[in-house]
């Protein structure tokens, strides 16, 4: 009984030491295994406390952003000077008392210290069943995904609810059907993240390109169509991203943009700054990093010109009307205010619509005036008007479609996008020292004999021609008569 008494007494110890080695070292390994997940059972506090991603780059904790003592609850790489993604940027806690966590309705929360919630990602409500268990992980791309411990579903991640900035693998993403996009919010100021002017989106699906919109609803400016090389309307980004934009398609409808570097030990931070530009911080490798910021001129920002105006950064005063038209309000125009834009003049109206009246008439009449058709003439390297419609037409038929459609207004044609046409006011143009297409805007008869017989009276460069080559023959006579010169003096000389 004894020795049973007592071999059950160190059994019962030996039993208890055991469970509380196993399950302490589950716990360490627990911790150490699963630190880059909050459960339901591991949150962060605001004291240093931080989940790393696996591979070490990424980080979910709290900080300030310079010169403030808010607190926010964010992502970052390297260090929390490379802000990714913010979750209570329209939140702020004033003290260090927040936490996150996983509510107990399943939510990733951020919670202050008086337990109130300041930020969910609201994707389950507390009257459903509490039957799912979820935990957020920090993935080695940089995204926070809450997913279902069970089915392993992913029920939220903040690549698709971004703050101001894009790392490889976002997306800038909008769907034809829902219009559900992946927009990116500009910090307000560089001290303060909460929600700012400036908002990016991928629009135009009809050739897809980005814009960035003021208050959301202004568009301030716009990248032009991708074109599997190039923004048509940005060639100055060409030299910068040429290495990594791709256009891609989801099954569900979705376009989207996503960027990546040649060499996939790069790592950038591409984002909307509060005064809406575009910064590239690009780590080549993790000591390392170069910033680029997108430059702007006065045309970029979105119908400097107006309707059918003209931008040329490079000329005084940058805005004119192409030949044919006018100053729409020639008052606020002379003052610089070039935003009404130009209208055709009364001279210059297009014939199209007018041809088919007078063949009408003239039908009855059994011969009659004679109406020329309208033309095109071309501008080279514009950035391509906004609402652009799109077909698969190659450029001959691209042509002929906007001739034989009197609402075509102008065409341009790029081999990857197709045609485009324009059936209303061409908006945002701008004349580019290189890149851009050739757009074809349609014209009346009179305008393309009057470009003719300009171009027939442009006699100066042929006077200059012929000027400069009788001043070359002259030359060349001097030249061989001192040549001549020189060797008959030689000769003299010798003999
Ligand atoms: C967090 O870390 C900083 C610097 O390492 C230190 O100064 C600060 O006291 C720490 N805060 C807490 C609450 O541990
Ligand atoms: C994760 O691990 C790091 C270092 O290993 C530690 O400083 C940090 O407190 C851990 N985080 C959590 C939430 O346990
Ligand atoms: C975490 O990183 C280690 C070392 O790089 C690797 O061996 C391990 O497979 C990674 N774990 C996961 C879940 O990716
Ligand atoms: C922080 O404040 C200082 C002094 O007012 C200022 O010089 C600096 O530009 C500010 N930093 C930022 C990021 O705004
Ligand atoms: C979550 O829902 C609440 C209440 O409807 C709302 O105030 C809050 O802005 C939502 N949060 C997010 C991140 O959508
Ligand atoms: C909620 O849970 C109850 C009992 O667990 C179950 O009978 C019911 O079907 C559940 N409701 C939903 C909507 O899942
Ligand atoms: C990072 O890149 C820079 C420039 O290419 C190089 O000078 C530096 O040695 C690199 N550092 C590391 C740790 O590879
Ligand atoms: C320019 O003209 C437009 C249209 O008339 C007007 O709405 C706008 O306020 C004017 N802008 C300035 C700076 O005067
Ligand atoms: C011209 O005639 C055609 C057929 O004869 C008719 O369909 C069309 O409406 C007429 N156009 C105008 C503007 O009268
Ligand atoms: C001209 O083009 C517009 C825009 O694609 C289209 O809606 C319209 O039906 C076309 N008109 C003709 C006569 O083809």
């Amino acid at each position: 009984m004894d020795f049973l008494a007592h071999h059950n007494h160190t059994n019962i110890s030996f039993l208890f030491i055991t469970t509380f080695l196993i399950f302490s070292s589950s716990i360490h390994l627990c911790l150490s295994s699963v630190n880059d997940t909050i459960t339901s059972t591991i949150s962060i506090n605001d004291n240093n406390q931080t989940i790393t991603s696996n591979n070490t780059d990424f980080k979910l904790g709290f900080f300030s952003p310079p010169n403030s003592t808010n607190r926010y609850a964010a992502t970052w790489y390297l260090s929390n000077s490379n802000i990714i993604w913010i979750a209570n940027r329209d939140q702020p806690l004033k003290d260090s008392s927040g936490v996150i966590k996983i509510h107990k309705d399943g939510n990733l929360v951020v919670m202050d210290g008086k337990n109130r919630i300041l930020w969910s990602t609201n994707i389950t409500s507390s009257t459903e069943n509490v039957t799912r268990k979820l935990s957020a992980q920090l993935q080695d791309n940089g995204n926070l995904v809450l997913s279902d411990d069970n089915t392993g579903e992913t029920v939220w991640d903040s690549f698709t609810h971004p703050a101001d900035a894009a790392v490889p693998t976002m997306k800038i993403a909008t769907n034809r059907f829902t219009r559900k996009k992946i927009a990116y919010v500009s910090w307000k100021s560089p001290e303060d993240p909460s929600s700012g002017d400036f908002t990016g989106s991928l629009e135009r699906l009809a050739a897809p390109e980005v814009f960035f919109w003021y208050k959301k609803t202004r568009p301030y400016w716009r990248t032009g169509p991708w074109n599997s090389r190039v923004f048509l309307g940005a060639p100055r980004m060409l030299t910068e991203y040429l290495y990594g934009w791709r256009m891609d398609h989801d099954p569900d409808g979705t376009d989207y943009l996503t960027y990546s570097f040649a060499n996939p030990a790069e790592f950038g931070i591409l984002s909307l700054t509060y005064d809406g530009k575009l910064r590239l911080a690009r780590f080549l490798n993790k000591t390392n990093y170069v910033t680029f910021e997108v430059s702007q001129n006065k045309c970029d920002i979105y119908g400097t010109c107006g309707p059918f105006g003209n931008c040329d950064p490079s000329s005084k005063p940058i805005c004119s009307c192409f030949e044919g038209f006018e100053p729409r309000n020639l008052e606020e125009w002379s003052k610089k205010n070039w935003t009404s834009g130009c209208v055709r003049k009364k001279e210059a109206q297009l014939q199209c619509g007018r041809l088919k009246n007078l063949k009408n008439n003239s039908n009855n009449n059994n011969g009659g005036v004679e109406v020329q058709q309208d033309g095109f003439k071309v501008f080279n390297n514009m950035k391509v008007p906004d609402f652009a419609e799109r077909s698969d037409a190659n450029l001959d038929k691209c042509r002929t479609n906007c001739l034989g459609n009197c609402s075509c207004l102008a065409y341009a044609y790029d081999s990857y996008v197709g045609c485009m046409f324009w059936v209303s006011d061409l908006i945002d143009l701008q004349k580019f020292p290189y890149g851009g297409v050739d757009l074809f805007l349609r014209v009346p008869h009179s305008q393309l004999i009057a470009t003719v017989q300009e171009r027939r009276g442009n006699k100066p460069p042929i006077i200059i021609a012929i000027i400069a080559g009788v001043i070359g023959l002259i030359a060349l006579a001097i030249c061989s008569y001192i040549l001549w010169r020189k060797w008959t003096a030689k000769q003299t000389r010798k003999s």
